[in-house]
């Protein structure tokens, strides 16, 4: 077995190896030399517990594919479990957070409001969003693009889908920010948590009295055909404060990772702006090759053999989307951002049962951040270096200073 002590890998379960970006360099290695690695517990380590790093494409698809010997739940005598490295109590209760037959009665509830329908009746009022935040940069000379356009997009998205009123949007949003920047282990500082869940208890018993076209107000009123009941206070509580950390901090990383890709390969811009029938599979190599979401978490529900090495039930099991998405035995030259990369099979929104349940909806976000940027821009230039959250959950970038460029 390969850990920690016979290998040059940095340790994973500290934020600070994340600073700088992705360790790549760690996962060349590992996806050659160590597939199925034993990550030794550090002094940081949540947990104090070890647990194993999959690396390659097909171990980490073929374990997002198989929820039954990999729960996103607990397993073993484990009194806490999930999908991150350290063991959350409340696992079990969140939708990604589930198995069977729990997360298929919350998961087909909460389908009905997130219909390709409901979904394409944002697109307006998005298009009209991004275009507003780009026009209040135009005439600065240099400006930080995800604080002004990669943070605003998705969080006010997140706000129409749950019909969040106007006038509680920019408090709601403050919270959310300081509670995912703080540095507690969990997703959500606990302090910040208890103020949106108290808000979000406004909001969801206004739903229940007030139907609105909202999404939220669609699943507080599904049915599960089954049995004909209805999400609980307490299902829709956690629904809503997961829609946060899962559709607004993801999104965010991929249109600031847009940018970034784009100065640091300025041919694809052009190509895109050329042929705006690019679109399509210009969107899926920017998930792929940013991968906002960059590693999941399991627990094993039973011994399992795996290229060679022995998972133990109830042993914690990493995979790692970002290093699925380099992986040279699946993807043609992986480390090349090539918006014309088809068929783009890529790890990023997940697979299988817990398949991203936002993933039409970022899907378009991005499309249309891409369409207006199209139309406005020749090019992006660095003011100063770019800033990474140093974090290895929920990796991005957190201030990225641009110019714009255009010929005219
Ligand atoms: C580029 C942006 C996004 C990326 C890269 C992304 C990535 C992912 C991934 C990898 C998963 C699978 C989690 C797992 O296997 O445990 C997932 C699940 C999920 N995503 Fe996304 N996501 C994005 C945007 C969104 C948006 C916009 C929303 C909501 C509006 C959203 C809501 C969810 C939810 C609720 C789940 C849990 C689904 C389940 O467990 O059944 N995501 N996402």
């Amino acid at each position: 077995m390969t850990t920690n002590s016979d290998s040059s890998v940095v340790d994973l379960s500290n934020d600070a190896s994340f600073a700088e970006g992705f360790p790549h360099n760690s996962f060349n290695w590992l996806r050659d030399n160590a597939p199925v690695f034993w990550h030794e517990p550090t002094t940081v380590t949540p947990d104090g517990e070890g647990f194993w790093v999959i690396s390659r494409y097909s171990d980490v698809t073929a374990i997002q594919r198989d929820p039954i010997r990999f729960s996103s739940d607990k397993a073993g005598d484990r009194t806490g479990g999930g999908t991150g490295i350290k063991d959350e109590r409340s696992a079990g209760v969140a939708l990604n957070m589930t198995d069977d037959p729990l997360h298929r009665r919350l998961r087909s509830l909460v389908n009905k409001g997130f219909t390709p329908k409901a979904v394409q009746e944002l697109e307006a009022g998005l298009t009209k969003l991004i275009g507003e935040l780009l026009d209040s940069v135009a005439d600065q000379d240099s400006f930080d693009f995800v604080k002004k356009v990669a943070r605003e997009v998705p969080l006010q998205t997140i706000c129409n889908v749950l019909g969040v009123p106007l006038d509680k949007r920019d408090q709601l949003i403050e919270w959310v920010d300081l509670g995912l920047a703080s540095t507690s282990s969990s997703i959500l500082d606990k302090e910040y948590m208890i103020k949106i869940r108290n808000e979000a208890k406004t909001i969801i018993a206004d739903k229940r009295l007030n139907p609105a076209k909202d999404i939220l107000s669609t699943i507080v009123q599904a049915e599960f055909e089954e049995d004909g009941t209805k999400l609980n206070d307490h299902e829709l509580l956690s629904f809503f404060t997961l829609l946060f950390p899962a559709g607004a901090e993801t999104t965010r990383s991929a249109l600031g990772g847009t940018i970034k890709a784009f100065i640091d390969f300025p041919e694809q811009f052009q190509l895109l702006k050329d042929d705006p029938s690019l679109m399509r599979s210009a969107v899926e190599e920017i998930i792929r090759w940013t991968t906002p979401s960059i590693y999941k978490r399991r627990t094993a529900t039973e011994d399992i053999i795996l290229q060679g090495e022995t998972i133990k039930l109830g042993d914690k099991v990493t995979f790692w989307e970002m290093s699925a998405n380099r992986d040279e035995r699946f993807f043609d030259k992986p480390f090349e951002f090539d918006i014309t990369r088809w068929p783009n099979k890529h790890a990023g929104l997940g697979a299988g049962v817990h398949f991203c349940l936002g993933a039409s909806l970022a899907r378009l976000e991005i499309s249309a951040t891409l369409n207006e940027l199209i139309k406005r821009f020749d090019g992006f230039e660095l003011v100063g270096d770019p800033v990474w959250m140093p974090n290895n959950r929920l990796l991005g970038l957190r201030q990225m200073n641009i110019r714009t460029l255009s010929q005219s």
